[in-house]
Parts: C-alpha cells; structure tokens; sequence
C-alpha cells in the first residue's frame, strides 16, 4: 500500500477479537481458541465415513472444508453441532404452550437497492428489509429462525436487523403496523439457522452474517489491491496517444471474428455490427469486402487453434481480437484502438504459463443446461474462460486472499474477490450503452457474447470495496459503536448466535 493510499483509508491493521469467550458452555481464552477447539472436532467427525455419506454432503477434501469452516457457527459440510447449537440457544415449546399468529402478508420487492442487500449478489436473492417484518410478526426476539434454502443468507441478515434496525426504520414500521391495527413488534435479534446444499451458497451466507473486523478486512483488502498492480500493473498501460506518458488500462473490446458467407472475407463483429451512434448492434450490417447482407444468424464462425496452456495440447476456440482500449491518464478518460505496442503486449502476457491458482476442471458439458452454448465455441475448461491477462489478475487476487491467516479476514477477502469471478471472465459482455463495464454477464446462463469487456481488477473491485465497507458498517444502528454493532452481527451459516 502507498503511504498516500493508506493515510486517505485512516485505518491501521488491527488484530481481530481477542479476550475470552463462552461458547455452548465452554469457556475459551480467545475466538481463535474457540475455532480451533470446535475445528479440531471437525477434523475428527469428517473421518467418519457415515457423516460423509450425509445427502448433499459437498464434493471437497476435508482441509478444504476445513479451511473454509468457522466451527462450530459456519461449517462448509452439513452441520455436526447443530443439535448442540439449538439445544443451547433454542427454546423448546412444550406441549400446551399456545402458539397464534394470524397470516401476515408483505411486499417483497422492497429494498432492492439497499447497500447491504446489494453487497453480494445471489439469484433470486430476496432482500433482508422484505423478510424482517415477517420474523417481527411470527417470533419473538431470540427464537430461532430456520431457512433449509438460505442462498445468500438473507433471512440470517434479517434476523440480526430485528435488532439492530436503526430507530427512523422502528418507528416507520410500528407507524404502519398501528396503522393497521397489528400488534407493536417485539424488536430485538432472532437466532437464524442457514442451510444451503451449495457451498457458494453458505459461503455467501458466512460472509453476511458472521462477524469479522471492518477495519482490518478493509486494510487487508486495500493491500491486496495495491500489491496486484505492483506486480501486474505492467500488464495495462498503453501509451497515450501523444506518446508522452503511459495511461493505465480501465477495460479492453475484444471482438469475435466471423467469416462472410458470400466471401470468406474476416468480419471483426464489433467494427462491422455496432452502431458508434445508438451504440446498439445493428440487426443487419454489410460485409467489408463485399458488401453482402449480414445478420448474426448468416456469420460463420471462424477459429483458431491455440496451445492450451494448461494442458499442453492445442484447443480450438473462436477467434477473438482486441479491437478498443478504455484507459485514464490521470483522471481523464481515453479511447485507443489497440495499436502495435498493445498488441506486443497481448502476445508476451498470452506466452505466461497459466498461473497455478487457476481451475483447469472441464466443465460436465453434458450435464449442464447451457453446455451447448459455450463446447460448440470451445470454452471446455474452467481456465477457459478467462483471457491470459484476466487469469493472472484473478489468481494473483485469490491466492493474496486465501492467504490470510485470520480466519473472519480471509473469509470476508474470498467474499470480495469472488465477486470478481464473473465479471473478470469471458462471460462479461461490453455493454457500450452501458456507463459501466463491471458485471456485464447475462444473469443465469453460460452465455459468451460475440463482444467482451476485459476489465482491469482495479476497474472492477476498487469502487467495490468503498461500497462494501459502507454497506456493513451503515448498517449499525445510530448511537451503537461500530464493534458493538459487530457483537450484534452473531449469525451463521449454520446457526446464529446471540
Ligand atoms: C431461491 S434460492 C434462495 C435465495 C435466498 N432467499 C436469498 O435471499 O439469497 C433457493 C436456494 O435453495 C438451494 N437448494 C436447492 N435445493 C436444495 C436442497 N435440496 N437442499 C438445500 N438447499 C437447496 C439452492 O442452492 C438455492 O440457493
């Protein structure tokens, strides 16, 4: 991190918690105590071969689940201490105990813009602000909320803003609800009891509902940032077009290439089909040789045999070409075709091996609903879908977070750096009527377009990471200090506590 940068963020690393805790009767000298204590159980219970054989149990090695564990709250397998857990922090109704609440009916499309709703994205993510008047009107404070299908984790989020809402937020909803002639809610955090049979799913969750150090995971992050650009900085500049000074790369056009029916002549997608007016890609477009009548349908598609650099042997895919550069010299914006010096460029980062933290697992085509649209243009292999430059920044970012020893920071570093994964890939469209190139992918299918945004890591993340930080922490209630705030944020995968 630059001293500038680190002076602007006004933050210093700061250890995470430390002091005593108390955790399902057990008594231990600190949170990482805990953690291994209840991770060391873990270990043991992923040797038995019943457990494993659990339904939905996650194909992974046990270090993995380990690792990505925060026992006995967030536990990437099904969960061995949630009876424990809920005998501990539920309460049971007794035969006899009266139970009443009239159907309640609610709005569900509220909230969609809220920062914390939008810090992580998950499809079909239903927004916290939409579930909380429901865990208002059907528990109390401090009962258990169960959601078996939890996505994201949002019911968890939920349940910890039942006490954490801030007080402009308690008094609108007990304005409607007198309105109404409901009962005055009973404010105070539920418990939330998270399951998902998607790892991803219950990792999104961890990260939600877990607490972990602002301040730290933001300096962390901020130095994972800085560190990539000293080592693959290089990798976007492009010299201005007055030759004087280097302007740093914010995202590159690449075009697929087609071939004319009529002539054979090359087609670049992107020079031929878009219009630089509407910016939009014209239904019909004529060939550059020729001048017969193209449409996306009539284009053939034209390849290219490459050496696959993880497997050594060739691989066919569609031929694609950088045809635009978005780039800043300081904070002005430029556009450059690629000229020869990019293209240099291009080829001498396309020579790199591929960079060892990169999946190279083949995809189960068959298996998968968009398995025929990506095989038939190549895209075969996990690695394949991220260019030569985009696989290094992606894995530089990823190891740099998986590295982090504090179990809360890595966590909430994964958490950042995976929403990178989409958007870094082949999958990101260029959007030209779009002010923004960060995720660009179409929602819910393996779709690769004919025209790409390969975006800088810092184009992508860093706007993300302010937005983050704002997120988590205007999420604390007025008059409640940041770190009570995060005693308040108790939830997990898994189960919450407090
Ligand atoms: C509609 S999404 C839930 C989204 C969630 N409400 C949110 O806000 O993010 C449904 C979830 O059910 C999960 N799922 C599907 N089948 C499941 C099963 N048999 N057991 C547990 N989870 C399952 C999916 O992985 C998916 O995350």
């Amino acid at each position: 991190m630059t001293k500038q940068k680190q002076k602007n963020l006004g933050l210093s690393a700061q250890a995470s918690t430390s002091g005593p805790v108390e955790c399902l009767g057990h008594k231990f000298e600190s949170d990482a105590a805990r953690r291994e204590h209840f991770r060391e159980l873990l270990r043991e219970k992923l040797k038995d071969p019943t457990f494993r054989r659990t339904e939905g149990f996650p194909v992974g090695d046990d270090e993995d689940i380990l690792r990505l564990s925060d026992p006995p709250f967030y536990t990437a397998c099904p969960n061995p201490f949630l009876s424990e857990l809920t005998a501990h922090y539920g309460k049971a109704y007794r035969a006899g105990d009266a139970y009443h609440r009239d159907p309640f009916a609610i709005d569900v499309s509220v909230g969609k813009t809220d920062a914390l709703y939008k810090a992580h994205s998950y499809h079909t993510k239903v927004p916290h602000l939409a579930i909380v008047p429901s865990i208002l009107h059907y528990t109390k404070p401090g009962e258990i909320v169960l959601d078996g299908f939890c996505g994201s984790g949002m019911t968890g989020v939920a349940a910890l803003w039942c006490g954490a809402a801030p007080e402009a937020y308690r008094k609108e909803v007990e304005g409607e609800w007198k309105r109404e002639g409901l009962p005055a809610p009973q404010w105070g955090a539920r418990q939330a009891v998270l399951n998902d049979l998607s790892p991803a799913a219950t990792m999104i969750a961890a990260g939600y509902t877990l607490p972990f150090d602002m301040d730290t995971f933001t300096y962390r992050a901020q130095q994972i940032l800085d560190s990539v650009e000293e080592e693959l900085g290089w990798m976007y500049e492009t010299n201005h077009a007055d030759g004087s000074v280097k302007g740093r790369i914010s995202f590159t056009v690449w075009s697929e290439v087609f071939s004319c029916p009529e002539c054979a002549h090359e087609v670049v997608f992107v020079d031929e089909a878009l219009d630089k007016e509407t910016k939009h890609v014209r239904d019909e477009f004529p060939c550059p040789s020729c001048k017969a009548k193209l449409t996306k349908d009539n284009l053939e598609r034209s390849f290219e045999t490459l050496i696959d650099a993880a497997s050594g042997e060739p691989w066919k895919r569609v031929r694609f070409r950088p045809v635009l550069i978005t780039y800043k010299v300081g904070d002005r914006e430029f556009e450059k075709v690629p000229d020869a010096a990019d293209e240099a460029l291009l080829a001498r980062i396309g020579r790199l091996p591929t960079p060892a933290a990169l999946p190279t697992v083949a995809f189960p085509i068959d298996e998968m609903a968009h398995g025929s649209r990506i095989a038939p243009k190549g895209f075969t292999h996990a690695h394949h879908f991220f260019l030569p430059r985009a696989a290094a920044a992606l894995s530089a970012l990823w190891s740099r977070a998986a590295a982090e020893t504090d179990t809360s920071t890595r966590r909430m570093l994964l958490w950042f750096i995976e929403q990178a994964v989409w958007g870094l890939s082949v999958m990101n469209r260029y959007s030209p009527s779009h002010f923004s190139q960060v995720n660009r992918a179409l929602n819910g299918v393996y779709y690769i377009a004919s025209q790409h945004s390969e975006v800088s890591p810092w184009y992508i993340l860093d706007g993300k990471l302010s937005r983050l930080t704002k997120a988590f922490v205007g999420s604390k209630p007025p008059g409640v200090r940041v770190d009570q705030h995060r005693q308040l944020r108790g939830a997990a995968s898994g189960i919450s506590v407090r």
